[in-house]
């Protein structure tokens, strides 16, 4: 039996629909409950739900053979795992945004409030720009509002958030996407049972670039 671990929430509807259409019967994510793992119902698969940020982990440990994640989740964990596949839908972009109208003090560190501190270290680092790193876990977009941070680094799907909150985009970091992801040991001793996903995702991907 093959184990992935699907993302929740937005992400998760896609991932749904492309395995249903890979021919991974996913119809036991569409029942309302509160079960965490669910098989199909040809006992091929077994799906974990797992927060979209922890999917990683799950992969990396071995708790699941393969999984589907946000490149977001991937550069801020480096977790040591095989990424196989671009899924090439979850696109948007990780951004730099301020409050319109922004003018930075060059002369202080920059205040940067952020669910992705290594990305953002990283980023400032290759500038060269001293930075003060504030941590939050969600509703970015309020940290400048308040004052608490002068920036955030985000990321941004339809711009709508940036928008309602009187900010915008001053600098686009990195594009973002979903990807395949394998634990290194499963691609060994599993290839038989990731090696079919894989080439259904492929086919559905290469299709979705022809379309
Ligand atoms: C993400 C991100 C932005 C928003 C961007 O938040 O952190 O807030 O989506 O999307 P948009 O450009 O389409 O408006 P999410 O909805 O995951 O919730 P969070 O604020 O709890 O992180």
């Amino acid at each position: 039996m093959l184990n992935i671990a699907l993302p929740k929430g937005r992400l998760g509807d896609k991932v749904y629909k492309l395995f249903s259409a890979c021919g991974y019967d996913c119809s036991v994510m569409e029942t309302d409950d509160r079960r965490l793992v669910l098989s199909d119902e040809g006992g091929k698969v077994q799906y974990l739900l797992v927060k979209p940020s922890d999917v990683a982990i799950y992969v990396e440990h071995g708790a699941a053979d393969v999984g589907v994640v946000g490149k977001d989740v991937l550069l801020e964990g480096g977790n040591d795992v095989y990424e196989l596949l671009d899924l090439g839908f979850g696109v948007c972009r990780m951004c730099v945004a301020a409050p319109v109208g922004f003018r930075a003090d060059l002369s202080a560190p920059l205040r940067v409030a952020t669910k992705y501190p290594a990305i953002t270290k990283r980023y400032y680092a290759g500038k060269s720009r001293e930075i003060e790193i504030i941590k939050l876990n969600g509703s970015i977009e309020l940290a400048p509002i308040l004052g608490l941070s002068d920036v955030i680094v985000d990321i941004v799907e339809t711009g709508t958030t940036l928008k309602q909150n009187n900010l915008e985009v001053i600098e686009t970091i990195l594009p973002i996407s979903a990807r395949l992801i394998a634990n290194k040991a499963a691609m060994r001793f599993k290839a038989s049972n990731v090696n079919p996903l894989l080439a259904a995702l492929q086919a559905k991907a290469t299709e979705g670039e022809k379309a």
